[in-house]
């Protein structure tokens, strides 16, 4: 299966593009079905399906990338399977093994082999699976039918320009998740609990939100899209430690780097008006890999950290250590990579 496609691999924003396909699996009478490809990006849904009423949704997102030696890897894809089980837990939706994440994933990437980014164009194929509840539900109870999706789509950086600091607002106004909601977990809700805070911060010139501990309103949680981190100049690394954000495989990773790379890496609270304490900011995940924060608008304070045009010399460090670990371009010793 395969399409005739021109794409300019350099240029590529963060969107859906058509593919030759997607994969679906189902499950029904208890049990997961076989793992189907699709070619139809619409499917037929019961108009009560839980899904659409209730927000029985939850999804991942990972991305393959092709290395330099030719090669297509996932990353850390066992990771995403097992937080899918976190979310899925927490919505009483049922999830996929480790072994069927992965072989559904791995079939969405051989009949799009085509629509992965080359080596050295900066690109990437990100997946998403998706998680739906699809039983009819009119009374509030959980879904028993649920299809697992997984599509793909060639995808260059989340922020237009890159590797290239960007300015972020506390919305202080909304909250994104509940002090003992599903912050924890990739809902869909949560997503669009966010949209309006989003909007109204990129009216103000704002790309990017930070929110605020949904408890207290005193400390940072995490961005939209991306969890928090930053860098102290005495070589410390801190992450809030918080139960309504979604714990990042970015952050994961990027603390296991920090730590082979000398840097302390502290998880705690870190109360907004401490930011002064840090000398680098940034946003990390699987779409915003790791981007640069050079300000961030508190109230009427704005908290500056470092160049406004030039990411930091710790984090660029941190952003080439990951990259080139997912371009194969730095020894992967940690196993975190799947051949596809
Ligand atoms: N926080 C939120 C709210 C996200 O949507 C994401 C993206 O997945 C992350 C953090 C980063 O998580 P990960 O690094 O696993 O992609
Ligand atoms: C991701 O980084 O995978 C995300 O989920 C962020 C997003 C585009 C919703």
């Amino acid at each position: 299966m395969s399409t005739t496609h021109q794409l300019d691999w350099k240029n590529l924003g963060f969107q859906y593009l058509p593919t030759n396909g997607f994969v679906q699996l189902d499950f029904v009478d208890g049990q997961w079905g076989q793992v189907e490809v699709k070619q139809d990006p619409y499917m037929p849904m019961h108009i009560a399906a839980n899904c659409l009423h209730y927000g029985q949704a939850c999804f991942e997102g990972l991305k393959a990338f092709t290395t330099k030696a030719g090669k297509v890897v996932l990353f850390r894809p066992d990771r995403n399977a097992e937080r899918m089980r976190l979310s899925a837990e927490r919505i009483c939706m049922e999830a996929p093994s480790n072994e069927l994440f992965i072989e559904a994933c791995r079939k969405a990437i051989e009949i799009n082999r085509d629509f992965v980014p080359p080596y050295g164009t900066g690109a990437s194929l990100y997946l998403r699976p998706l998680l739906i509840g699809t039983e009819a539900t009119v009374g509030i109870k959980p879904s028993s039918t649920f299809s697992l999706i997984v599509f793909v789509t060639p995808v260059g950086p989340y922020y237009k320009d890159g590797f290239r600091p960007v300015e972020a607002l506390v919305m202080e106004d909304y909250d994104r998740a509940a002090p003992q909601g599903t912050g924890r977990a990739k809902m869909a809700g949560n997503y669009a609990a966010s949209l309006k805070p989003g909007m109204e911060a990129k009216k103000k010139g704002y790309p990017i939100v930070l929110f605020a501990d949904p408890k207290e309103h005193s400390y940072v949680d995490e961005f939209g899209t991306s969890n928090f981190i930053a860098i102290t100049p005495n070589g410390e690394y801190k992450t809030p430690s918080s139960s309504s954000i979604l714990q990042s495989i970015t952050n994961e990773t990027l603390q296991v780097l920090a730590q082979e790379m000398g840097l302390t890496v502290i998880r705690e609270p870190i109360a907004l008006n401490s930011l002064d304490q840090f000398s680098e900011v940034g946003a990390v995940g699987t779409a915003a890999v790791l981007t640069p924060v050079h300000a961030i608008q508190y109230r009427d304070r704005k908290f500056t950290f470092g160049d406004p045009d030039v990411a930091g010399a710790t984090l660029t460090r941190l952003y080439q250590q990951l990259q080139g670990i997912q371009y194969g371009e730095i020894p992967d010793t940690h196993e975190w990579l799947v051949e596809i």
